[in-house]
This record gives C-alpha cells, structure tokens and sequence, in this order.
C-alpha cells in the first residue's frame, strides 16, 4: 500500500478514514491547521504535518516531505474568517500540487449531495442552508475532472456522528437524497480506494435505510 495523505483528518469522516486506514497498516499522513485540536488523530497512529490547505505553499510542502508515490483523499471543507473556502479553494490547492509532483495517481475527493449534475433536485431549503459551499464543492470537482488523475468524488447525504452500521451505499442518480454516518462514509472512502472500478465516477453516498425519495414538485 502507498503511503495515504488524508486532508481534513482532525475530525469526521478524515479522522474516521485514518483510523481505518492506519489500522489496515497503511503509512499515513495527516496535514491539519496549526490552531486544530489534533488529540484524536495522534491515537490514530498517523503522521500529523502543520498545513493551511488555503496557502499553495504549505500544501505543496507537506507533498515534498513524502518520499516516493502517495495516494490522497480530501475531505475539507469549511470557511475561513475572510470568506476564503477551503471547500473549492483548498481542494484545489491539494488537485494541483497532487498533479505537481507527478506522483500521484489516485486521488479520492470527498464533497456532498448536490454537487454538479445533482445541482437540479436541490431543495430550496439546502440551497439557502449550503448552496454557496456546495457550489464551491463543485467547483473542485470540476478542476479534479479535468486531470488525468485517477479520480473518484463521493458524495455523501446529511453526516450523523454515530457508529458504522456497514449499510453506506454507493448510487449513482442525479436525485439521491438521504443520510450517512460518518464512519460509513471513511469505510466506503477505505473501499473505493481499492477498488479500480470507480476510478473516474462520482458517487452519492448513503445509508441503505435511510434514503429519501426526492420529492418533485
Ligand atoms: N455536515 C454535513 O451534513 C455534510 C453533508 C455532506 C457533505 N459534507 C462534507 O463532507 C466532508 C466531511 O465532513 P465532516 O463533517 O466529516 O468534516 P468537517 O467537520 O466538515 O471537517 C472539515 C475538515 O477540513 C479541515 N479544514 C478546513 N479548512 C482547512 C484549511 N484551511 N486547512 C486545513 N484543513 C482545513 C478541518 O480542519 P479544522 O479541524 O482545522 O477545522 C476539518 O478537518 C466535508 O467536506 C463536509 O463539508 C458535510
């Protein structure tokens, strides 16, 4: 296995994904804002950098330290006090430096329902909640789909903090809607990473039992 680079490890599904992965054996690196509270990621066993994913410099530089090739995933997202989002403008740092080395293949980024051709079956109630991060979402996915990376976008429902039941499912329709927990999620992360059939798909992500049929208006 290549060493793992998982931007937005300090919590969620990030910090999920290097548990599973660090105890799958798998050399881990995990870059975090100065100011984040890293207590749970240290147990994790993974290699925690300093790295605003907002500065290209810090980004390029936690890529520099790793020897040989890496596979990376992002599950940034979040605004900074000057209205900067980390959601398109820091996965897009992590897109670009990752093409940069040139030794990077895999990359698998983590963004939500309602990205790209889901845009259409949102409701009016998400856009004003999460439009503006969700559009900045697409935005980086769009920059990830126009490398030759071998990609892969998950998309997951509304995140619960709860235990992994086994039941995250990968769908392909434009109109899924549901909930996820996020520990289903890093497992279908830790999943789809090995496997070579989803390269080049974005997928929504969600509980089996806790799909919502989308409502037409
Ligand atoms: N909440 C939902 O219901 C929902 C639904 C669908 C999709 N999503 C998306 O799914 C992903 C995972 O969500 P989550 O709730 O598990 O995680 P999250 O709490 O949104 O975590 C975001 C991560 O990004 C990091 N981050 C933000 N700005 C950064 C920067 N400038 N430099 C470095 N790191 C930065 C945060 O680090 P810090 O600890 O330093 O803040 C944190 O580790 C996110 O992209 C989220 O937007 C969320």
């Amino acid at each position: 296995m290549r060493p793992l680079l998982i931007f937005g490890a300090s919590r969620g599904v990030g910090l999920e994904l290097a548990r599973l992965e660090c105890a799958a054996g798998r050399y881990v690196v995990a870059p975090v804002r100065r100011q984040s509270d890293v207590t749970a990621l240290a147990d994790t066993g993974a290699i925690v950098e300093h790295c605003d994913a907002l500065s290209p410099t810090d980004v390029a530089g936690v890529m520099s330290r790793i020897s040989g090739d890496f596979e990376i995933v992002s599950t940034l997202g979040g605004q900074a006090r000057d209205g900067r989002r980390a959601d398109d403008e820091g996965n897009i740092n992590v897109i670009d430096a990752a093409v940069a080395t040139g030794r990077v293949r895999r990359l698998l980024l983590v963004t939500s329902i309602g990205c790209g051709e889901m845009a259409p079956f949102r409701s009016a109630r998400a856009i004003a909640a999460f439009g503006a991060a969700v559009d900045a979402k697409t935005r980086a996915e769009e920059r990830l789909r126009a490398t030759t990376l071998d990609w892969t976008i998950l998309r997951p429902g509304g995140l619960v903090s709860e235990p992994a039941t086994g039941r995250g499912l990968l769908l392909q329709g434009a109109d899924v809607h549901g909930f996820i927990h996020r520990a289903d999620v890093a497992q279908l992360a830790s999943r789809a990473l090995r496997d070579p059939d989803t390269i080049g798909h974005a997928y929504a992500a969600v509980d089996a039992q806790r799909i919502i049929p989308h409502q037409y208006p």
